[in-house]
């Protein structure tokens, strides 16, 4: 194993997208920002310089960060930001995760254009589980504002209300041709006849799921968010923010060039929720075509096409007794029933409140809409031993009243759609085995929230619609090749069922990877207590921590 060392420079840069210049905030001045490249093993050491005006921290997203949660970034949960002028060195290992991840901002809106991929590749002398492809190809799906990202979000924030919706969708940083003065600002594959390619591909946008595709040509999903899975022939593929999803792709078809497109898979009905409707586009060009016909363009599902979102999600299923395969633990420890959906916050005197009910949008899990600190990190807080001031253990194991969580109408109910703000943690001990029955409810909007757990993998046992029926839909477990992931898209009006061994001390955080859900309050923490022996223990934070 070795170690491998990047150097980021966050910063303000001037670019030109969609006819007009705007200022972005981006590491080493490019966007997508650095591909990383690792292998299983290896230790990775990043030096982030903020050369930014922002506060900012670096989340490597599904890392699992055995015994390194001061390297996992998210701003006042593991480390207090990095302030403008200042820098911070994160560094870990990898092990036990092969595929693609990726990194990005976890403070803010800053995401939007601070990201890029994270590449895991086996041990040296090992193999993938499915023939080497000739290329290997990151596609990072993003989502573009004509505005300031940061401005986007505090303009919403202020009002209560949900902020802007996107001006485009983005392939690798560029909108393609539907897109106002994009002609030339598209993504463009050269592939060669015959020859097999893998495409990593990455949600990295803050708001919507989407579907990808690429005209006249199916693809082989092979692994998703860094964990091998059956192979699956699909026509589609169908990503939320935060998940990864790995294809193989043969350039078999005529030579010439077809287009790849993604837009938003929408699961809220159009008069309730607004969102950016257009389509990013990138090419796939074959050597020795020529321009003289016009490339193949690809039919995408419609926006609100949920059977054919879930029929992709459900299709999947993990490699067991491949590399990196974990076995589904058998015995559970800690069974959490954990609710979560949209919820209202009465309007303070004398502001201005343009969300739902007069008020302001709110979100909740379990009926708790979870607030970060401020002046410390709650994992210092763990550290120190000093949480009283911080963060309380009492997230509760299940919603306080059960309801129909599929019938809207309980929004009269106000206990339940005026959420309390809090800082709850679940306490978990060293090694215990959670379970957790994720439910979308329905107050105010039907979504599916992809929920997104830092520091762990979990095996997605069952997902369906309607109630989670506790005697029936136990019968559908999967309890022997079960897809590995780090996010879970809950169906619509629908649930999921997960199941994680908590082998790593430290706090983590759980949230909805929808930006306009997880800084209102879509979100909880786990505690999980240190080990009896040193190798199971957090180590000291290191000394270029940040401060607040
Ligand atoms: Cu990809 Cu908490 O984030
Ligand atoms: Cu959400």
């Amino acid at each position: 194993a070795s170690i491998v060392e990047h150097s980021f420079n966050v910063e303000d840069v001037t670019v030109r997208k969609l006819c007009r210049e705007q200022v972005i905030t981006a590491v080493n001045e490019s966007l997508p920002g650095p591909t990383i490249r690792v292998r299983e093993g290896d230790t990775l050491v990043v030096h982030v310089f903020n050369k930014s005006p922002y506060n900012i921290t670096i989340h490597w997203h599904g890392i699992l960060q055995l015994l390194s949660g001061w390297a996992d970034g998210p701003a006042y949960a593991t480390q207090c930001p990095i302030r403008p002028g200042e820098s911070y060195t994160y560094r870990f290992n990898i092990t036990g995760q092969e595929g693609t991840l990726w990194w990005h901002a976890h403070v803010g809106w800053l995401r939007a254009t601070v990201y890029g991929a994270l590449i895991i590749h086996p041990k040296s002398g090992r193999s993938y589980p499915f023939p080497k492809p000739y290329k290997e190809i990151p596609i990072l799906l993003g989502e573009w504002w004509n505005a300031n990202v940061i401005d986007v979000e505090n303009e919403g924030l202020a009002v209560g209300a949900a902020p802007n919706i996107s001006d485009a969708y983005t392939i690798n940083g560029k909108p393609g041709n539907l897109y106002p003065c994009s002609e030339n600002d598209m993504y463009e594959l050269k592939v060669k006849r015959g020859k097999t390619y893998m495409l990593r591909i990455i949600n990295a946008a803050l708001n919507n799921q989407l579907f990808f595709k690429i005209a006249n040509h199916s693809v082989t999903v092979v692994a998703i968010d860094a964990a091998y899975t059956d192979p699956y022939d699909t026509d589609l593929v169908v990503v939320a923010p935060g998940q990864t999803t790995d294809v193989l792709f043969k350039a078999d078809q005529a030579v010439g060039s077809y287009y790849m497109a993604a837009h938003p898979y929408i699961t809220t009905p159009p008069t309730t929720v607004e969102f950016d409707s257009t389509t990013t586009r990138g090419i796939v060009v074959y050597e020795g075509s020529t321009s003289a016909s016009a490339p193949v363009v690809p039919t995408l599902p419609d926006f609100f096409d949920t059977p054919r979102a879930h029929q992709f999600y459900t299709n999947l299923t993990g490699l067991a007794g491949g590399p990196q395969w974990v076995p589904v633990p058998s015995h559970v420890d800690e069974h959490m029933f954990v609710t979560f959906g949209l919820a209202v916050e009465r309007c303070p005197e004398n502001a201005t409140c343009l969300g739902p009910l007069e008020g302001r949008f709110s979100a909740s899990m379990n009926n708790e809409s979870f607030q970060l600190p401020n002046k410390t990190s709650m994992l210092e807080a763990f550290y120190r031993g000093e949480r009283d001031e911080v963060y309380t253990t009492d997230f509760p194991d299940a919603p306080p009243v059960r309801f129909d969580y599929t019938n809207s109408s309980i929004s009269r109910d106000e206990s339940l759609i005026y959420a309390p703000k809090s800082t709850k943690v679940k306490r978990l001990r060293f090694n215990s085995t959670v379970e957790i029955v994720l439910q979308n409810t329905a107050f105010l909007t039907v979504e599916n929230h992809p929920i997104h757990i830092h520091g762990f993998n979990f095996h997605v046992l069952a997902q369906g619609f309607g109630n989670f029926d506790a005697v029936n839909d136990r019968q559908k477990f999967n309890l022997v090749n079960p897809q590995i992931r780090n996010t879970i898209a809950v169906p619509v009006g629908g649930w999921a069922v997960i199941r994680f061994q908590a082998n790593n001390p430290g706090i983590w955080l759980v949230h909805c990877h929808l930006d306009v859900h997880l800084p209102v309050g879509m979100a909880m923490a786990f505690e999980v207590e240190n080990g009896p022996t040193p190798s199971s223990t957090l180590p000291p934070p290191p000394s270029d921590l940040p401060r607040c």
